[in-house]
């Protein structure tokens, strides 16, 4: 069910109980919603596993609402990665570092380490402060599906499976930057609005970018690594010609920047600028699978800034890449 909050955190308190019960609550964060239990229950955070479709091996961030957890959580913290914690939360970054043996093995997916991060939204962190412990939270999604950018989102995968407090349409829209900090240079596994600039300006150390590049590739559907992919098929162009064109000929519904509107009826428009893009793209994959047509076609943004990871989903969610390098 989707709880709306009328102003006195009746929802984050209802969902504090569920979550100190044992059971799994869906919530807002500024990035995504997660869908979190008691990161120290391995039985609830089971659940969360269950619920998604989600391979056991793929481990979860957990989240915080102060630095108070991470003696219980990391087994040491370098100054730089201090550095960051410091400057750079709350907000859309998850650390990756050395678990402590404490940490249950299903949160880690098995993996010697452990992904944290403090959100920058209201209801998160109260969650988290009524719930008396970190909560472990992927995104609110079915598996493979497009992440959730509102309670709506979370409802249409899960129905009344789970728990949703509803926090509005979230700011940023991609999930958080993942970097791997447990040694230097430090390694991006997921680009995010947190950029490795910003992240290699507040530690003053070398930041390198791991994400697998898929450009240039067909990807037949069902690939495994498609992710955040809408059910029809779906055409990422990096060249706004060859994406006018692909629109025309296939009468594809088109996802890109306003200025692109009159090409076609069946438009969904990303905003005016990368950051709008950002907190656009996920509703407009789920909106196109709801719209008139056969075929999706969407158009990169500058590959600048939040850009980068908005570009990095679509390519993920594509069945195929046009344009090559
Ligand atoms: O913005 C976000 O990060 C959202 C909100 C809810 O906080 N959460 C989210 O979680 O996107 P999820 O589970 O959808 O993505 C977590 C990513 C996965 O790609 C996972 O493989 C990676 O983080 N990850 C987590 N722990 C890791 C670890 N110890 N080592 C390497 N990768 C890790
Ligand atoms: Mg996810």
């Amino acid at each position: 069910m989707v709880c709306r909050e009328s102003g006195s955190l009746v929802c984050v308190k209802k969902g504090a109980n569920i979550i100190r019960n044992g059971g799994v609550v869906s919530f807002p964060t500024e990035t995504v919603y997660g869908l979190g239990a008691d990161a120290f229950n391995p039985d609830a955070v089971r659940q969360i596993f269950a619920l998604k479709g989600r391979p056991a091996d793929n481990p979860l961030i957990v989240h915080i609402d102060t630095l108070y957890w991470l003696d219980f959580l990391y087994e040491y913290i370098p100054d730089y990665a201090r550095a960051m914690m410091e400057n750079l939360w709350p907000g859309p970054l998850s650390i990756i570092l050395p678990a402590k043996g404490s940490v249950p093995s299903v949160v880690r997916g098995g993996l010697p380490t452990v992904a944290v991060r403090m959100p920058a939204h209201p209801y998160a962190l109260k969650l988290i402060e009524y719930a008396g412990t970190p909560i472990a939270a992927p995104s609110a999604n079915l598996s493979g599906r497009p992440s959730p950018t509102s309670a709506q989102h979370v409802f249409e995968d899960f129905g009344d499976k789970v728990f949703i407090i509803d926090g509005g349409s979230v700011a940023v829209g991609v999930e958080s930057t993942v970097v791997d900090a447990t040694d230097v240079p430090l390694k991006i596994y997921r680009l995010g609005a947190i950029t490795p600039e910003d992240i290699q300006k507040v530690t003053g150390k070398p930041v390198e970018i791991h994400v697998k590049p898929k450009d240039g590739r067909p990807l037949s559907p069902g690939h495994a690594y498609r992710h955040y992919a809408p059910e029809k098929p779906l055409h990422v162009f990096k060249d706004e010609e060859a994406f006018m064109r692909f629109v025309e000929e296939h009468g594809a519904i088109a996802i890109a920047l306003e200025k692109y509107r009159d090409i076609t009826d069946r438009f969904i428009s990303l905003g005016s600028d990368e950051k709008d893009a950002a907190a656009r793209l996920y509703m407009a994959l789920r909106d196109a699978d709801r719209m008139e047509g056969e075929v999706i076609a969407a158009l990169m943004v500058e590959n600048e800034g939040v850009g980068m990871a908005v570009n990095e989903r679509m390519s993920r969610a594509a069945t195929y890449i046009h344009g090559g390098e």
